[in-house]
């Protein structure tokens, strides 16, 4: 059976910004992603997915645009996208744009106009309110990134609704021209040979037509989100966008071949919904579990089931380890737990996006007070929210700022960057990196562990265990995630099995062995061999 590219494959996270810097201005842009693509090629991933890239004032780093269609002259030009687009396929992989439709940029002429008069031919384009009988705003949603969700507009006397930034104004996603608009969009970039789509904060795109309070969520401490004060009933998730979403999926089904990912930060019995009623939603609802959840293999182990249990029937599964919202993964779980989560990752049924920097172990960044760029952190201070540590520059080598840039980037480049970088881990063959390449590499061999059958092996502890097959290729994948050495006996499944990869890169078995001995923080790929004899 033959796989589509995005279910075999392994999208990597490309953050512009902070990936190369070519035209010596602290920043990341095309020409640094042009120049890194042989590094890119040779980790054996299916695909580059870029954070966007499109003009924008960048008050919230590009996911505030102002043009849909173009590039941002700081990342490039659309001829250089073009020749990006050329040289990522001339090399075998695919190209995924970030897709940003739930809000623009306030310096979109779209909202420019809307906002000029409530009689402009745009106004309903975004989500505009009378005030409330106390002149306040309209109701009690709140921003994600801190305060009332309405902005007062002088001009015309109302209120306009933001999920995030107010310089990020909602579109109406109910009106006609909006959707087709914003379909225009896609078919845009789908015309120049983009194969698919990550679309930002999916679940948000329609809001309750009534306007109703959201209720109060009494579980929320300080420090957490602002939004999180709130559940968000009537702001998200509503019964309508999955009709958007359908839509979404059409438009991508007049070409061939592309992908439709939603960024959707739900729990799993609502996150599948987003496959659609028919598989006619997302191709890839991003599953987001592993960011979340604590780092044991027995809430692990409870995840994975209860996920691959609510998938819908033909729903292809994905995995998540990092992205540019969320701390680091070397950093929520340790160096030594990192290398586990690699191989977890690289192994589980599913489609697995990897965050640039990962794959060499780049921890969050402290960044001090004056070097501080995201609004997020500026708007809800203090109190651990800030991105930017998770949005440092590539560490490509030990020269000034990492072989990043020529000059001081816009992010601090972290204290680590002589040891941690891509040069330095190349030539050491027990590195992270060296790890990620043996795992891409055997991933990219044997189906089984890519495409093949998942099978849990009933675990206790701290291990994690299981099997995946496909064509007679079968793997046992063990990962202690403990701090003890464990021990797991093959002869009870009727099995023997040769380790051909550790966590610590330091063995490879030459003959099939019916126990397996795990020590601490190691993760193991055994290649298994039925011995036809099952202990009880
Ligand atoms: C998404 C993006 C995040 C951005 C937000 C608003 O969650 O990943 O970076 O701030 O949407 O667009």
């Amino acid at each position: 059976m033959t796989h589509e590219w995005w279910k075999r494959g392994v999208i990597y996270q490309i953050y512009p910004r902070s990936f190369q810097d070519d035209d010596g201005d602290g920043v990341g842009d095309l020409g640094g992603i042009l120049e890194r693509l042989d590094y890119c090629a040779s980790l054996g991933v299916e695909a580059l997915w870029l954070s966007p890239v499109y003009p924008s004032p960048m008050a919230d780093f590009g996911y505030d645009v102002s043009d849909y269609t173009n590039i941002h002259p700081m990342f490039g030009t659309l001829a250089q996208f073009d020749l990006l687009v050329e040289e990522v396929k001339r090399r075998g992989m695919k190209l995924i744009l970030d897709y940003v439709p739930n809000h623009t940029s306030d310096e979109h002429p779209w909202f420019q106009d809307s906002r000029s008069a409530r009689t402009s031919a745009q106004r309903d384009w975004y989500l505009w309110h009378d005030p409330a009988a106390d002149g306040g705003p309209p109701n009690n949603w709140v921003s994600n990134f801190g305060g009332s969700a309405w902005q007062w507009d002088e001009l015309t006397g109302q209120y306009y609704y933001h999920a995030f930034l107010e310089k990020q104004p909602d579109l109406n996603w109910r009106h006609p021209q909006v959707r087709a608009a914003m379909h225009d969009v896609l078919r845009f970039w789908l015309d120049r040979g983009v194969d698919g789509f990550r679309v930002d904060v999916l679940w948000h795109l329609i809001k309750d037509d009534q306007w109703r309070d959201n209720p109060p969520n009494l579980g929320y401490k300080p420090g957490d989100p602002p939004h999180y004060s709130q559940v968000p009933l009537y702001t998200t998730d509503r019964p309508e966008v999955q009709g958007i979403v359908s839509e979404l999926r059409s438009v991508l089904d007049e070409f061939t071949g592309r992908v439709l990912i939603g960024e959707i930060y739900l729990p799993v019995e609502r996150l599948v919904a987003y496959y659609g009623a028919n598989l006619d939603g997302a191709h890839l609802p991003f599953n987001f579990q592993l960011l979340q959840s604590q780092w044991n293999a027995r809430s692990i182990a409870a995840l994975i089931d209860q996920y691959e249990h609510a998938l819908p029937p033909g729903g292809w599964p994905n995995w998540v380890l990092g992205n540019h919202d969320n701390p680091r993964v070397a950093a929520r779980v340790g160096l030594p737990q990192a290398r586990v989560a690699a191989m977890l990752l690289l192994t589980l049924r599913g489609t697995p996006t990897l965050y640039y920097g990962d794959e060499i172990g780049m921890v969050n960044v402290p960044i001090p007070p004056d070097r501080i760029r995201d609004p997020l952190e500026m708007n809800v201070p203090g109190v651990g929210l800030g991105r930017d540590p998770y949005r440092t520059p590539m560490q490509w080598d030990g020269s000034p700022h990492a072989g990043f840039s020529v000059v001081e980037p816009w992010l601090p480049i972290s204290d680590d960057c002589a040891i941690v970088n891509v040069q330095a881990e190349d030539a050491d063959r027990e590195s992270i990196l060296s790890l990620y390449r043996r795992l891409l590499h055997l991933r990219r061999t044997h189906p089984a562990l890519s495409v093949g059958n998942y099978e849990p092996v009933a675990t206790t502890g701290d291990l994690l265990a299981y099997v995946r097959r496909a064509r007679g290729d079968q793997f046992l994948v063990a990962l202690n995630l403990g701090e003890g050495p464990y021990a797991l006996s093959l002869a009870s499944l009727g099995m023997a099995g040769r380790t051909v990869l550790s966590t610590y890169l330091d063995r490879e078995d030459s003959v099939p062995a019916a126990e397996i001995s795990l020590r601490a923080n190691e993760g193991v790929i055994v290649a298994l061999v039925s011995t036809g004899r099952r202990r009880a």
